[in-house]
């Protein structure tokens, strides 16, 4: 009988696919990937994707956006159902209704949010480049949506801008308390607490560092402590431990799961590869205008990047 792992590398090979993981996937599905980054180094990773077939093993706003950046791929996400519970807090009609209170403001939304919300958005975001963006922008207003969290992060970095926040926020990452922050800062006194800005901004204060899922990975790898205490979804840790060996990791609270993250399993991979379904697709009167929120994110990325 073929082993699970030898039956996905073979039909990767068959297929001529590449397989891109979020770091908050089970370590498995971590072993098995070609690359496991954050969500924007996994779209950049599919923009420029030569292969014919890309498994995104991460949420669907992610294998949407793949699809997005790369149209003529066939990109598959192995669980239909694993999506963002933040990213379903926004409907395209919210968009709308917001455009008519604030005609001037530009509308970044979070790359966490569905292809339709995208649509209807003048540009997007993750949380490794929002600062960049938001500075990038013209206008004077700008409304972020749907994490009402990443938008105060922005607000403390861009205090020039007026930011409208949205009221979604990511149920894992809302869990994190400031006592969850004291209690780990007990039992380890001198490790610094990374964080995700999805977290609430009384945790971000109360942490050393707040960023993307790879800036805290590489804040670990490249910083001279010994011990560090993670306040984003525990996946990360298997990661950052095989990036920096010898590094002590612990999570600043055992809630920090996603359930949705947790949803693909091996057999799951296979199974996509094989049958080449769950496929990813787009309605196009979406994707146009959802590829230009996009692109101009990934456009002003590569020109704050290089300056
Ligand atoms: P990153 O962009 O840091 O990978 O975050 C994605 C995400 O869903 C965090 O909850
Ligand atoms: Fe969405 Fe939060 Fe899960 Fe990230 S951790 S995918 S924001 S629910």
């Amino acid at each position: 009988m073929e082993y699970i792992v030898d039956r996905i590398r073979r039909l990767r090979h068959e297929r001529n696919a590449v397989i891109l993981a979020h770091f908050y996937e089970n370590p498995e599905i971590q072993d098995i990937a070609d690359i496991v980054g954050d969500s924007f180094e996994l779209a950049r990773r599919a923009q420029h994707a030569t292969e014919d077939v890309i498994v995104l093993c991460g949420v669907r706003f992610m294998a949407e956006t793949a699809k997005l950046l790369n149209p003529d791929k066939t990109v598959l996400l192995p669980v239909p159902d694993a999506g963002c519970p933040m990213a379903d807090m926004v409907t395209p009609a919210d968009v709308r209704a917001i455009r008519l209170c604030e005609p001037d403001a530009a509308v970044v939304c979070y790359v966490n949010s569905s292809a339709a919300v995208k649509a209807e958005s003048d540009i997007c975001c993750t949380s490794s480049n929002a600062v960049r963006i938001v500075r990038s922008l013209p206008q004077h207003t700008v409304v972020m949506l749907p994490d009402k969290n990443l938008a105060d992060f922005v607000a403390r970095a861009v205090p020039e801008k007026r930011i409208l926040p949205y009221a979604g926020f990511c149920p894992t990452h809302h869990q994190l308390t400031v006592e969850d922050v004291a209690q780990a800062r007990q039992a380890l006194p001198d490790a610094p607490v990374l964080v995700h800005p999805e977290c609430e901004p009384e945790v971000v204060a109360a942490a050393d560092f707040a960023g993307s899922t790879s800036q805290i990975l590489r804040r670990v790898a490249e910083g001279p402590e010994p011990a560090f205490l993670i306040g984003t979804e525990e996946g990360v840790l298997y990661a950052i431990a095989k990036a920096a060996p010898g590094k002590m990791l612990q999570v600043v609270s055992d809630k920090l799961v996603c359930p949705d993250m947790k949803k693909i399993r091996l057999e799951d991979v296979a199974n996509c590869l094989e049958h080449l379904w769950p496929s990813v697709s787009i309605p196009d009167d979406i994707r146009v205008r959802a590829m230009r929120a996009v692109t101009r994110m990934m456009e002003v990325s590569d020109a704050t990047l290089s300056v």
